[in-house]
């Protein structure tokens, strides 16, 4: 298993180019199955999850291709409306296929997803909000069996703003019968990219990126190419990165009205940030302040996949702050492993205290979920010494190249197989 080694110290400067969104192409890619024709999308990332939605594709029977940042998924051969046991738990945010196949087939078998690391992640809303619109639901032996013969449209009420929820009741609704209302929606960039795509195909969709989504159920919908938005949380992790050594760095081909929370927070951190058109410089040469509190919710509030990041400067910070974790149950894997290396964090329950400290010391760390394991990357640049990371795939399912990334800005990091 590989392992990510860092000579902390070094200040980050220069300038790094953001790729397309984790978040956003992989509801995308579930989308392709619904045009039964070709789909070319550009900006796509390179990504352990990427790949595992590529593998779903194909088993499908759709034909993908990558050439660089562009996939071209053709999807008039699907022979199949179940996926596999092992193919859900490579990624448990393929639930989101169960509402393009259920569109596309009327019928879908698709293993519970499961938790992760961060939480036990429940579906309840999913299957709630499907069953709404006339699709019979049994959960059994693990698996849950769809079957809609028909799919009516519906006024449905999320009792919470769920991502993945809004991305399959979107999917689902895109052909049924009449127009469907859906509201208390997530209003993520993320759905605003998915309503894109899917009315670049032909469907009738309006409202992402507010609190009511109206969907016009259509008969068709036909090719499509689309380029994917750029990813905020990748954009934010490198600024991070920047904030915690105390260097001037650039990210380029980013959307900053997507990151405003995290701007914020790091402004209030004692950053200096300059904001132009697609690119956002970020610089700190003075003291890292401390935030008086970080409350993680649904966007446009502080994004809770940059919690741990955040964090992680935090503990260097001249102050005590405080994170509140409003979204998932278990999201402080992280914390132990700062601890090590020197950090000052109370956790309780779901609020955690990080007193600043003087310096972080280079330690043997182990990355225990994706964005958890990116807060080890950040505070390992500015420990003294060596730090060791363990557990890097967690890593690489949302980080392209992040060593070599980091490497270009002048850190002093490489990743050892
Ligand atoms: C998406 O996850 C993202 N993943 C997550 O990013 C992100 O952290 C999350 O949204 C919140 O922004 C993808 O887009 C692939 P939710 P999702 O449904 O859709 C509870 C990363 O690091 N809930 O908004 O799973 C749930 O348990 C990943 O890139 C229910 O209770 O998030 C959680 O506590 C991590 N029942 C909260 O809602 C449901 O039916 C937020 O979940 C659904 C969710």
């Amino acid at each position: 298993m590989s392992r990510i080694v860092i000579a902390g110290g070094n200040i980050l400067e220069g300038e790094v180019n953001v790729n397309g969104a984790k978040n956003a192409v992989l509801p995308i890619l579930a989308a392709t199955i619904l045009n039964g024709g070709i789909n070319v999308i550009h900006n796509c990332p390179e990504l352990k999850d990427v790949s595992a939605s590529l593998q779903i594709l194909e088993f499908l029977g759709c034909e993908v291709k990558r050439q660089g940042k562009t996939i071209i998924v053709d999807s008039s051969n699907i022979k199949d409306y179940r996926v596999p046991e092992q193919l859900m738990r490579e990624m448990r945010s393929s639930v989101i296929f169960l509402g393009s196949i259920i569109s596309k087939c009327r019928k879908a078998v698709l293993s519970y997803p499961g938790g992760c690391e961060i939480g036990p992640r429940p579906i309840d809303l999913h299957l709630k909000a499907l069953r709404q619109l006339g699709i019979k639901i049994n959960e059994a032996h693990g698996y849950i069996y769809c079957d809609a013969a028909r799919i009516d449209a519906n006024d449905i009420n999320l009792n919470f703003p769920s991502v993945g929820a809004t991305e399959n009741i979107i999917l689902a609704a895109v052909m049924a019968n009449g127009t469907t209302i859906i509201r208390n929606v997530a209003k993520e960039p993320e759905i605003v990219d998915l309503q894109d795509y899917l009315n670049a195909m032909g469907a009738k969709i309006s409202g992402a990126g507010t609190s009511v989504i109206k969907i016009e159920g259509v008969e068709k919908l036909h090719d499509v190419e689309h380029t994917v938005i750029p990813d905020r949380i990748e954009g934010s992790t490198y600024l991070a990165a920047a904030a915690i050594t105390g260097g001037t760095v650039k990210i380029t081909n980013v959307n900053p009205e997507h990151l405003q929370a995290v701007l914020a927070a790091l402004r209030e951190c004692g950053c200096k940030i300059y904001v132009e058109k697609n690119t956002i410089t970020l610089s700190r040469t003075s003291t890292l302040q401390p935030v008086d509190v970080i409350r993680t919710l649904p966007y446009p509030g502080f994004p809770t996949d940059m919690q741990a990041p955040m964090m992680s400067v935090l503990t260097l910070a001249r102050g005590t702050s405080i994170i509140s974790e409003t979204i998932f149950e278990n999201r402080f894997k992280h914390v132990e492993e700062l601890m090590r290396m020197g950090a000052d964090i109370m956790v309780d329950g779901r609020v955690a205290v990080i007193r600043g400290v003087e310096k972080l010391t280079g330690a043997n760390v182990n990355a225990m979920d994706l964005r958890g394991g990116a807060a080890l990357v950040i505070a390992g640049l500015a420990a003294e010494g060596s730090t060791v990371i363990e557990g890097v795939h967690h890593i690489d399912r949302g980080y392209e190249k992040i060593e070599d990334k980091l490497r270009l800005l002048g850190a002093d990091i490489k990743r050892v197989d």
